[in-house]
């Protein structure tokens, strides 16, 4: 079959690999119709290098049929269509019953003392092939797959795998109070839906903060009061014009839906850059220990939220060994919540609003859709915001 593969720092090629086959009585195979391109996916093509191996399969956003499945998935047959969470969780441990798949006892990948196995994620999250390819085997598949009425177009479901539960765990999170507010910083696909979902859910007030101007633009057309970065000298003066629309204190809530690469520290670049060029035996740990990451996002979302606030964290960190102002979350009384999203805790909760009547926008979220075969494009065009991209789904 076709596959998305990595092969070094900004290298996609789309190759021929083997097809995928049932190896567990717990297997499914399905056959991908269409798979997203996500933010995570970037950390992999440029920071995260050390944790690759050349011919990984990336991708972890799949939607598509079961072509066949093992012995011991009663629930599943071939032809179904089902969307599959990027991570892969057994539904009966502890944790899983605890509703934290992400920490999946069976899948765990113990030996780098990481959570659940991830799609397509470095050997840090059991370098499990991925899904941005024609076929993918399904491991734990008693319990992930989602299965999704026939009818509407993929656009409809797609998300279930990452970007709802993502923005909805992010929102949940954030506790806002009735009618409260909160800002959510930076607009890609898990900021923008990230938005979307606390209107829903009955935020009084959204800011959202971006330097993307079509970013800014899809978010304020569906309401939300943007901010653009580029128009204020510094994190501070931002930090301020959002606590003038709210009575001086600052939002109940901040999402960072930045992550590590936020711009803004220049020296943090220089970083991360130089231990993606060492060689392989070092930059792992260093690369663990100094991504001093780019916190500029974080730090302005611990400025910038209210006194006994929350913080809600859904951007992806890579470092061990941060500096983290912990001074002023603990003077400041912060709530940090944080985490990759659980995504069966709360897939039930938000089918019903994938209806006709599309309150979320997810028929039309995706900028583009593109053949596999414009992966190493799509890549490059998404991590550079070039083209209007936003969010791609690839159709193999
Ligand atoms: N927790 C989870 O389970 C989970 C799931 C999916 C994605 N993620 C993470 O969420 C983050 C966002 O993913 P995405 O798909 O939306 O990708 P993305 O990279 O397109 O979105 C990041 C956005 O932040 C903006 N930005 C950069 N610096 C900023 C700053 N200082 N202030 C405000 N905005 C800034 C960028 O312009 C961009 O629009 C990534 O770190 C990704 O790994 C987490
Ligand atoms: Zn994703
Ligand atoms: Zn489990």
């Amino acid at each position: 079959m076709r596959a998305v593969t990595w092969q070094g720092k900004r290298d996609v090629r789309v190759e021929n690999v083997p097809d995928p086959t049932i190896q567990e009585p717990t297997d499914a195979v399905i056959r991908i119709t269409s798979t997203g391109l996500c933010g995570s996916d970037l950390h992999l093509y440029e920071v995260l290098t050390p944790f690759m191996t050349p011919g990984d399969i990336l991708g972890h956003e799949p939607i598509g049929i079961v072509e066949e499945v093992g012995a011991a998935v009663p629930d599943l047959q071939a032809g179904d269509r089902v969307v599959v969470p990027f991570q892969i969780a057994c539904g009966n441990c502890w944790m899983c019953l605890t509703g934290l798949p992400t920490q999946c006892e069976t899948t765990q990948v113990t030996g780098e003392g990481m959570g659940a196995a991830l799609f397509g994620y470095t050997r840090l999250y059991g370098a499990v092939p991925g899904a941005q390819a024609e076929y993918l085997r399904v491991p734990q598949a008693q319990f992930g797959p989602i299965k999704i009425p026939e009818g509407p177009a993929d656009d409809r479901f797609v998300y279930l795998s990452d970007v709802l539960p993502t923005a909805w765990q992010a929102v949940r999170y954030a506790e806002i109070p009735e009618g409260g507010s909160i800002a959510v910083l930076g607009l890609g696909p898990i900021g923008d839906m990230a938005c979307r979902v606390a209107q829903v859910l009955g935020a009084g007030r959204v800011f959202g903060v971006d330097l993307v101007p079509e970013r800014l633009r899809r978010a304020r057309e569906r309401g939300v009061e943007t901010y653009d970065l580029r128009s204020f000298d510094d994190e501070k003066e931002l930090v301020a014009a959002i606590r003038d629309q709210t009575d001086g204190r600052g939002p109940d809530a901040v999402i960072d839906a930045v992550g590590t690469e936020a711009h803004g520290s220049a020296a943090a670049r220089l970083a991360q850059q130089a231990s993606a060029m060492l060689p392989r035996k070092l930059s792992g740990p260093l690369a663990e220990r100094f991504s001093v990451d780019r916190l500029s996002a974080l730090y302005t979302a611990i400025d910038l939220v209210r006194r006994g606030g929350t913080i809600s964290l859904s951007g992806v960190y890579g470092g061990t060994a941060d500096p983290i102002p912990l001074l002023t979350l603990f003077d400041k009384q912060i709530q940090l919540r944080m985490g990759q999203a659980n995504v069966r805790r709360w897939s039930d909760d938000i089918m019903p609003y994938l209806t006709d009547e599309d309150p979320l926008g997810v028929d039309d979220f995706a900028t583009h859709r593109v053949p596999l075969s414009d992966a190493p494009h799509a890549y490059e065009m998404f991590q550079r915001k070039q083209e209007g991209a936003v969010k791609v789904l690839m159709k193999p």
